[in-house]
């Protein structure tokens, strides 16, 4: 168990918050607020409780460059919004110089500052000692509540806990509760729905809930390796052909584990990557040469719905088909709401799953939607993610 900000007297005292502001933007406006929604209940407990509070995050691969279109300035519009004008923009090309070490100092109890994107500095992938050194000198605590970036060990995710006693935010603490324990110790049945396209990069996900769930679903363009692995003829489907033995290997694995693991029965094709492409729909074993699934079919669907409405736990990460195209959502949306209906508990890993069951206005309707991508994947694993480790224990 980690330390949170309730563990610490932060009364008077500066703190470094870590957050994920890394949002979405389309021509400079933020398309979903939703990590800066999840930061809001550590910022405004530590204004209640009298802290100096100093925000830093990290928006897009700026390369260690100051480039104006990843400024972190459409962030402090909306934080601006949401906190009723109490926050200033220490905005610094060098995210610290001399007028942000001033503005820091002069900080009153409940202010909040938001410094310029941390990654302007190329030390902060980096993870420079010196740099995580100068970034723990402007305050005396530190909370990580950036759980999107707690895979990464950068100077503010990291580095910067070896010089101030580190403790994590509400929504860290919330992420590890529903990631973590419901995995843990999950209710049963236990269901994890895995989609998505790349097979190599779910594969460890794959493998460490094997190992805990009693029912895997594969959707998504990895289910056209998983069909070939069972040699059948997928078409012009997507194929990730260096993991059709491990696709192999995993559909035996879960066999002498006792889990069940299901593959679309029928897909819907079309002879394209287009949504004005012909569609039909086809049996899993029997798609056309010249065509690609892309998407699971209606059978499918209803077999998948049916197994998620008997869950007492469910765990979804990745699409089922190309959503994002009119044509090709109807499998998504079809797990999307079998989730929404679900007596189950359902967490949603981040990335494109968050952002289909966004897209279909079911996020309320979810347990736990996980504001990491790549993080909530890593967490999944199993792994140790460096954010989170450098936190103090309870
Ligand atoms: C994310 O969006 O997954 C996080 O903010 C991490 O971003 P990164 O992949 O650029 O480190």
């Amino acid at each position: 168990m980690k330390k949170t900000v309730k563990d610490i007297d932060v009364k008077g005292k500066h703190v470094i918050v870590r957050c994920d502001f890394n949002v979405p933007l389309e021509d400079g406006m933020i398309t979903d607020d939703i990590r800066i929604l999840s930061a809001l209940p550590t910022i405004k407990y530590l204004i209640d409780a009298g802290a100096k509070i100093i925000l830093l995050s990290h928006l897009g691969r700026p390369k260690g460059e100051a480039k104006k279109e990843f400024s972190l300035q459409p962030v402090a519009d909306r934080l601006s919004e949401l906190l009723e004008g109490n926050i200033t923009f220490a905005q610094s090309p060098e995210v610290i110089d001399d007028n942000v070490k001033a503005s820091v100092a002069g900080m009153k109890e409940g202010e909040v500052i938001l410094l310029e994107n941390i990654r302007f500095r190329k030390e902060e992938t980096d993870n420079d000692p010196e740099f995580s050194k100068q970034l723990a000198e402007l305050g005396e605590i530190f909370v990580n509540d950036a759980f999107g970036t707690a895979h990464r060990a950068h100077s503010s995710t990291a580095g910067i806990a070896d010089y101030l006693p580190a403790v994590s935010g509400f929504l860290i603490e919330k992420e590890i509760k529903f990631l973590g324990n419901t995995v843990a110790d999950p209710a049963r049945p236990f269901v994890a729905i895995m989609g998505g396209s790349k097979v190599a990069d779910k594969i460890p996900v794959v493998k460490s809930l094997l190992t805990k769930v009693d029912i895997l679903i594969i959707g998504g363009g990895m289910a056209y390796t998983f069909l070939k692995a069972k040699g059948y003829e997928i078409g012009a489907s997507i194929l990730d052909d260096k993991s059709i033995e491990l696709a192999a290997s995993l559909m035996k694995e879960a066999d002498s584990l006792g889990v069940k693991m299901l593959l679309p029965v029928d897909v819907v094709c079309a002879s394209e990557f287009s949504n004005e492409a012909a569609v039909g729909v086809y049996d899993a074993d029997k798609i056309p040469k010249e065509l690609m699934a892309l998407d699971i079919g209606p059978a499918t669907s209803a077999l998948y719905a049916d197994e998620i409405a008997k869950a007492e736990t469910v765990v979804w990460n990745g699409p089922v088909g190309v959503f994002e195209m009119e044509n090709y959502k109807q499998g998504t949306l079809a797990v999307a709401k079998a989730l929404a209906e679900a007596k189950a508990v359902t967490v949603i890993g981040g990335g494109d799953s968050a952002a289909a069951v966004a897209q279909f206005g079911l996020a309320e309707k979810m347990t736990h939607i996980s504001t990491g991508g790549g993080a909530s994947l890593e967490y999944l694993e199993g792994k140790q993610l460096p954010g989170i480790a450098c936190l103090m224990d309870i």
